[in-house]
């Protein structure tokens, strides 16, 4: 009998949790590592607002900026087993699940943000957002930063200039490969060491878009920044697979509706906050901008290039053409 009122007590709370949890609000975890002001950062807290109003009391949205919840490396990780359902990695950040994706980082594959852009909502772009789902990823949208310029307590004006120099980057077999390529040494290292490993000379240079220069203050521990666009930072929003699919319908396809609102937000001033994160360096007076003149920046090209053809199987070179088209 005792037994029975023990197992009478076990079931009623047992019931009573299960009720909980069906009224409970379905938690969106979403964790980044930069600053809430960038244009990753916005979006993230864009796509929260959005959210929860659409669905009051039924989808809440937690987002955790700055690697406060996880940092590069340990997010990926994260999201596969369920402590996180939401995140949005640079692109740089996807060998380990696709070779793909390496093609964003292809050093000058894009003239510009609008060619990024163009790229994206295409057939072959919008085709790598699903390059993981055997992975347990699946990706739903594009989000830009800007094109990166390289930084470092030398004038670097030509490639040789950068002999020697010890650069931070994003775990990226690429971008390893884009400063091996100009004889410079390529350090691996998480977002959020950078600014420390540039402060004790762990590197020397790194490379960023403006507004990642800014709210990490990279331009406190770095004289120069060539403005050298010779690359991309964007992101990819990504959640877990089974995650989503497991979504009620109404739910799945009005978080997708609110993306998408977002992602269109994001991508139209993401450029222009960089922008004014360039003024606000400048205006900061630690450090020298250089622009390059086109021949120089030619040098920087034809000395980066060769990265292409070593990566050239792995991400297809059909899918190349396809990047380089979105230039015309
Ligand atoms: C980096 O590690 O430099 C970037 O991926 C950080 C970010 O998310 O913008």
């Amino acid at each position: 009998t005792m037994l029975k009122m023990l197992s009478a007590a076990v079931l009623g709370a047992l019931a009573s949790s299960q009720a909980l949890a069906a009224d409970a609000p379905i938690v969106i975890k979403f964790s980044h590592v930069v600053a809430a002001e960038t244009p990753k950062g916005q979006g993230a807290q864009m796509f929260k607002e959005k959210v929860e109003a659409k669905f009051p009391g039924r989808v809440t949205v937690e987002v955790y900026p700055n690697s406060s919840l996880y940092g590069d490396g340990k997010e990926m990780e994260a999201l596969l087993t369920g402590n996180v359902q939401m995140l949005a990695p640079s692109l740089a950040k996807f060998d380990k699940f696709t070779p793909k994706v390496q093609l964003f980082d292809l050093p000058f594959l894009f003239n510009d943000i609008n060619a990024v852009q163009k790229f994206q909502v295409s057939a072959k772009g919008k085709e790598l957002l699903n390059s993981m789902t055997d992975k347990g990823i699946t990706g739903l949208a594009y989000w830009n930063n800007d094109l990166k310029q390289l930084s470092a307590n030398k004038a670097l004006r030509v490639p040789e200039d950068a002999r020697g120099q010890k650069f931070r980057v994003q775990n990226s077999e690429v971008l390893d490969a884009q400063f091996k390529q100009i004889l410079a040494v390529p350090r691996k290292m998480a977002f959020a060491e950078m600014y420390q490993g540039l402060q004790t000379g762990v590197v020397n240079g790194a490379e960023n878009p403006y507004s990642n220069i800014y709210s990490q203050k990279i331009h406190e521990v770095q004289k120069y920044i060539t403005e050298s666009n010779h690359g991309l930072l964007s992101y990819m929003v990504i959640v877990n697979t089974k995650f989503w699919e497991g979504l009620p319908e109404d739910i799945r396809k009005g978080l997708q509706e609110s993306l998408d609102e977002v992602t269109v937000e994001v991508n139209k001033v993401s450029h222009e906050l960089n922008l004014k994160d360039k003024e606000k360096i400048v205006a900061a007076g630690t450090t020298e901008i250089i622009t390059l003149t086109d021949e120089e920046r030619a040098k920087w090209r034809d000395a980066m290039r060769p990265v292409w053809k070593k990566f050239e199987n792995q991400i297809g070179a059909d899918l190349i053409s396809a990047a380089e088209e979105a230039n015309k």
